[in-house]
């Protein structure tokens, strides 16, 4: 059976991209091609070389401003992109040619808390300021607006009034971990 190929974008710690990474590592017929981040100092690359995972640092000229990260994918040639708390919004050039094979994570319920300015403990502290008792994960497809796509999956967590912004986040966290390699290996059909 051909190996599935992921290739996987972050900006940060890269807890996500570790968390694929083994549940694909006893998976036969799947590949983490390479791990691709925009940021040369994020904590997702030390975690890449602890794991001797391929992983790649590029700048906003090789991301949106020519052709070099668009060649390198296609050099890749995967059968999934996904971005694991990435947060450049990514070029048409490259939606474009790998339509419905990039998927996203979003820590809230899109359409709620979504959109250019929103990640990470932001995205907590906004949910807890509203007082809201839910919140949750999307996985959606990515298109050329930020967290607008299509949407595959959505779970979501309660939140008490004694939560804080932190207890939220390990609690979405933990959605995350539980969901997105599974829905990844539904995608790809293994
Ligand atoms: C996650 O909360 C994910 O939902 C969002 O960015 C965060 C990445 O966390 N897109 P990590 O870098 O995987 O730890």
């Amino acid at each position: 059976m051909k190996t599935k190929k992921i290739v996987l974008f972050a900006s940060g710690s890269g807890s996500n991209v570790e968390n694929i990474v083994h549940f694909f590592q006893n998976t036969p017929n799947v590949a983490i091609s390479c791990v691709l981040s925009n940021r040369k100092d994020a904590y997702v690359l030390e975690r890449c070389n602890k794991m001797n995972v391929s992983a790649l640092y590029f700048n906003r000229t090789a991301f949106s401003a020519s052709d070099c990260v668009l060649d390198i994918l296609v050099s890749l040639d995967p059968d999934l992109i996904v971005l694991a708390g990435f947060l450049w919004k990514v070029p048409a050039a490259i939606i474009q040619k790998f339509p419905n094979k990039i998927v996203n994570i979003h820590p809230a319920l899109l359409p709620n808390y979504g959109g250019k300015g929103m990640y990470g403990m932001k995205v907590h502290e906004a949910v807890k300021n509203n007082r809201d008792t839910e919140t949750g994960i999307t996985i959606h497809y990515v298109n050329e607006n930020y967290d607008q796509g299509a949407i595959i999956l959505q779970v979501k967590t309660s939140i008490l009034p004694t939560d804080s912004p932190e207890t939220i986040a390990k609690k979405v966290h933990e959605l995350e971990y539980a969901h997105f390699p599974k829905t990844i290996a539904k995608l790809l059909e293994v």
